[in-house]
């Protein structure tokens, strides 16, 4: 029980205490345009959290295009299970092409990924992992992984159902452009939106993964709310001539009617950084 202490900054015994008010707080303050995706991940997070004994560790895989907020909400759920959130030494992000980049190494790299995850499970049951850009996993590697995921699955003493593992890609994202762009073209609000697509998306029917969370694209309202909580962070006096600016700036797809952010509210902080004009600094 030690070792869950060192890992968790909640009673450890009382798993009941995980702050879901907070992570509610943080998804619908900090996340604009994902209300499928930040109503999954509370209820999934949440129950998971308040189950001492879980049968298997959750498993989430997060889909949708380029800068949606895939890596920003597991990074929000990290936030609010460890003090140190991602930066935590419990959180581990895994991106295949710079960690695994070797076909030729791939048996090696199995064995050093099953090493790997039983001791970081055993150093905190609780601890969680992030891998990014799945889908350019060898499918070697992500077997191994898949095959700790399931009820029952102990390797060696290690055991893993206490865990949170997050798979993040791309994969299915155009599907879920087209559907939206649906909604949109009707008029209607994405909130109406139901997953009538492809789901989940092909190649990744993985029985191990609990929910398959989509990330729809986001419209410039949506970056023009990132833009305006960025000037915010910096604290800087909101700008709106600074923000128009900036997101009539950026590039929107598709080609006809251009709904959506082809990079949604990816290198919005770098285009403040650098662009245009700049925000005043706050009074005070
Ligand atoms: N829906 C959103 N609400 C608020 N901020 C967002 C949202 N989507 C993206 N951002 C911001 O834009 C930047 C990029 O987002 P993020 O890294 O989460 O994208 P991603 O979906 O993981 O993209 P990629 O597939 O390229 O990794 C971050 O600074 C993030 O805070
Ligand atoms: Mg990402």
């Amino acid at each position: 029980m030690r070792e869950i202490e060192r890992c968790f900054h909640f009673d450890p015994l009382n798993h009941i205490n995980f702050p879901s008010q907070r992570l509610e707080y943080d998804l619908r303050k900090r996340v604009f345009g994902q209300h499928a995706a930040t109503d999954i991940v509370l209820r999934a997070v949440s129950q998971f959290m308040a189950d001492p004994e879980p049968p298997k560790p959750l498993v989430l895989s997060f889909h949708g295009p380029t800068g949606t907020g895939k890596s920003l909400v597991a990074q929000l759920i990290a936030r609010n299970i460890y003090r140190q959130g991602d930066r935590s030494s419990h959180v581990h992000v895994l991106t295949p092409t710079q960690h695994f980049p070797l076909n030729t190494q791939v048996e090696a790299y199995k064995v050093q990924l099953q090493q790997w995850i039983r001791g970081n499970v055993s150093a905190c049951p609780r601890s969680m992992f992030i891998f990014d850009e799945i889908d350019l996993m060898n499918p070697v590697l992500t077997d191994t992984v898949l095959s700790l995921l399931d009820h029952y699955a102990h390797t060696e003493g290690a055991c893993h159902r206490r865990a949170i593992f997050i798979f993040l890609s791309t994969v299915g994202g155009e599907a879920l452009v087209q559907q939206t762009l649906a909604l949109v073209k009707e008029g209607r609000d994405r909130r109406e939106f139901s997953l009538s697509v492809q789901w989940p998306p092909r190649g990744m029917k993985w029985s191990q993964v609990d929910f398959f969370v989509p990330f729809l694209p986001l419209e410039s309202k949506h970056v023009l709310m990132c833009t305006l909580a960025e000037m915010q962070a910096r604290g800087l006096v909101p700008d709106m001539a600074a923000a128009d600016e900036l997101i009539n700036d950026m590039p929107y797809a598709p080609q006809e009617g251009k709904f959506f952010s082809a990079c949604g509210c990816k290198n919005v902080a770098l285009r403040l950084s650098t662009g245009g004009r700049h925000a005043e600094p706050q009074q005070g």
